[in-house]
């Protein structure tokens, strides 16, 4: 039985002040059923963590370097992420992919990196725009699949998001069927790469644009075993509500 996961991703937003929406958040859900994750802009992961602590609520990265150390002015390593309290990191986010050029090679090295330091993954997927029109959003899953996942992997230290590039921050969606049909050939894939157990135990999340009103329909969809929240984690009032949905699905 996989354990859901509601994982919120604060891209380059919070300060300070924002912290408090995770106080706000641990009163919401003091025994939550399902895994709750914030995964806040780097110089807030610390202080994220100590207001945490003793709440069901853990802490993320949203990149990480893939070398271990070094000449990387700027980089934060996944050493350092976990120094921090952080005890998952999102990888190959399409932010990343666009804004950094970031390769599926790119994502596997880091993934083997932070898989190095005892984190938990969250490897990116997603199809752009294109892509969908064209009928190409299945190949292109799989070909991320087969560059950005490394070889040597345990279930319950990977999780994978779908986060179609088009719906990320757009107010769109795909479809219910959509959804299902990425989600079900992203768990095929993985049973024809690792195996039935490996691939029946690693949670696959939907991202973009989930909001509220929607997340109850989109926690019904087969395969789907949490989401990877961006706008809508940013606050615990439109958080809550998606944790909750995932706790009645
Ligand atoms: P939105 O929920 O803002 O569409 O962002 C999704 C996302 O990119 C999460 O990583």
């Amino acid at each position: 039985m996989r354990r859901k996961l509601a994982a919120g991703n604060w891209k380059m937003h919070g300060l300070t002040d924002s912290l408090s929406q995770i106080d706000s958040l641990a009163a919401a859900h003091p025994a939550p059923r399902v895994d709750i994750l914030i995964c806040p802009p780097a110089p807030l992961i610390e202080r994220a963590f100590r207001r945490a602590s003793g709440h069901a609520i853990a802490i993320g990265g949203q990149d990480c370097q893939t070398a271990r150390s070094g000449a990387h002015t700027g980089d934060i390593s996944a050493a350092m992420l976990k120094d921090a309290g952080a005890s998952h990191v999102i990888l190959g986010h399409s932010e990343r992919r666009a804004d950094h050029g970031e390769t599926d090679e790119v994502v596997r090295a880091k993934a083997r990196t932070a898989l190095a330091e005892d984190l938990i993954v969250i490897i990116c997927l997603g199809e752009s725009r294109a892509q969908r029109e064209s009928g190409t959003t299945l190949d292109i899953i799989s070909q991320q699949m087969a560059g950005s996942i490394p070889d040597d992997i345990t279930p319950d230290r990977v999780v994978i998001a779908y986060e179609p590039v088009w719906a990320i921050g757009t107010g769109l969606t795909p479809t219910p069927g959509q959804i299902e049909e990425v989600h079900g050939h992203i768990r095929a894939h993985l049973t024809e790469r690792f195996g039935l157990q490996t691939a029946e135990a690693i949670r696959l999340l939907y991202g973009g644009s989930v909001k509220a009103a929607n997340a109850a329909e989109i926690f019904a969809i087969a395969n789907v075993d949490g989401a990877l929240v961006g706008g809508a984690s940013l606050t615990a009032e439109e958080f809550s509500p998606i944790i909750t949905a995932l706790e009645a699905s």
